[in-house]
């Protein structure tokens, strides 16, 4: 296979096959951009359908890596990896063990930690074998995306609305996993009104009894008349079947990949829905993971966090002036970014 006429490959400079048969890793690490600090970007495990179907989910991941950290105001290039297959339990430890010895392979170019698939205690197994995988650190990542939402819903409430207060205000959040139900605790503590569900009932009624929130069904929760709808559970809920049932105006959430396909984006633009770019208000947990690479205190995590509203407000405006969704304005300003990172940036090695 040609990788360079791959529809996802966007100049990847490195693309790494492991293979490791005594424990049965079959991993990808694609590092996007490879400047003068690390690569970063989590590892993630999956049954995938192939070999193909891995190696679009590492391309298109570690693209996105790169263009969270220049909008986050950090100065790594991305990166992904992807280990094909979860395996049976009693292969688990000997398959982590190996891909920590795989990250050794980079020498510290290429920093991961935990993604979808993977447990804290695999990153502990990869730790016995490498110093290059980043851990919880002074703020759990989850924490730090719960924030950066939070951040992130009051400045489109101030672009949109003319004030970005949460008193009184009703945010539909969907998901309560680690960053819904945390995300879900703050927006009640600024006096917004919630509405939540998750797949989980027991998540659901968890949080019912805890916050006093109300809670829907799965299936009603991006209908709901709210000023808000923040997608943290599952990509692609911006699709054509729920656009039309969205009532809130602001969409900002942590989940990946939000927009099914780049046409949505300009679908709400058109329903005067403003969009949070999902990369840059879900940045909070590569900002968390950076502080603990870099060794950095808890107000440092807090400054670049209270960065990620002027970062969106930029975008809005941009969007606004040049009459682009703000998803593309996102992208352009972003490619921008990292187009001047790039040539100063780059590595000798
Ligand atoms: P999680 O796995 O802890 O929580 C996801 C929750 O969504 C689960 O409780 C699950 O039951 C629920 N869910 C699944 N399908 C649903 C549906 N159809 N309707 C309602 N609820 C549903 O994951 P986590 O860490 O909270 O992440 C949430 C999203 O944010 C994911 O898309 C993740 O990729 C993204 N994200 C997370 C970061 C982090 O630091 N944890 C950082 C950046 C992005």
């Amino acid at each position: 296979m040609n990788l360079r006429k791959h529809p996802d490959f966007d100049k990847h400079e490195e693309i790494t096959f492991f293979a490791d048969p005594a424990s049965g890793l079959k991993a990808i690490v694609a590092r996007h951009r490879i400047w003068n600090s690390p690569s970063v970007g989590g590892c993630r495990m999956r049954d995938y359908a192939g070999e193909d179907e891995a190696l679009a989910d590492v391309l298109r991941l570690s693209r996105g890596m790169t263009y969270k950290s220049v909008m986050a105001g950090l100065d790594y290039g991305g990166a992904k990896a992807v280990i094909l297959g979860v395996p049976p339990a009693e292969r688990r430890e000997a398959l982590f063990r190996a891909m920590g010895r795989a990250v050794n392979r980079f020498r510290g170019g290429f920093r991961t930690g935990v993604d979808v698939g993977l447990t804290p205690e695999d990153v502990e197994v990869m730790k016995t074998e490498t110093r290059f995988v980043a851990g919880i650190g002074v703020m759990a990542p989850a924490e730090a995306t719960a924030l950066g939402v939070q951040e992130s819903i009051k400045a489109s409430l101030a672009h949109r609305l003319g004030s970005g207060h949460l008193r009184g205000r009703r945010v539909a959040v969907q998901g309560l996993g680690k960053v819904g139900r945390r995300l879900a605790e703050l927006l009640v503590a600024d006096g917004a009104r919630v509405v939540a569900a998750d797949v989980d009932t027991k998540s659901a009624e968890d949080a019912r009894r805890d916050l006093g929130i109300e809670i829907v069904a799965p299936e009603l929760i991006h209908a709901q008349a709210a000023e808000v709808y923040s997608p943290c559970a599952l990509g692609a809920v911006i699709n054509d079947a729920s656009l039309g049932e969205i009532q809130a105006v602001v969409v900002a959430g942590s989940a990946n990949n939000q927009l099914a396909e780049a046409r949505h984006g300009a679908a709400l633009a058109e329903r005067g829905i403003l969009y949070a770019p999902d990369y840059i208000a879900n940045a909070g947990g590569l900002i968390a993971v950076a502080a603990d690479l870099e060794d950095k205190r808890e107000d440092w995590i807090w400054q670049k966090l209270r960065g990620l509203g002027p970062s969106l407000t930029r975008v809005f405006e941009r969007a606004e002036a040049l009459g682009l969704p703000t998803a593309e304005a996102a992208d352009r300003l972003a490619g921008e970014l990292i187009a001047e990172a790039g040539p100063g940036q780059r590595s000798a090695a």
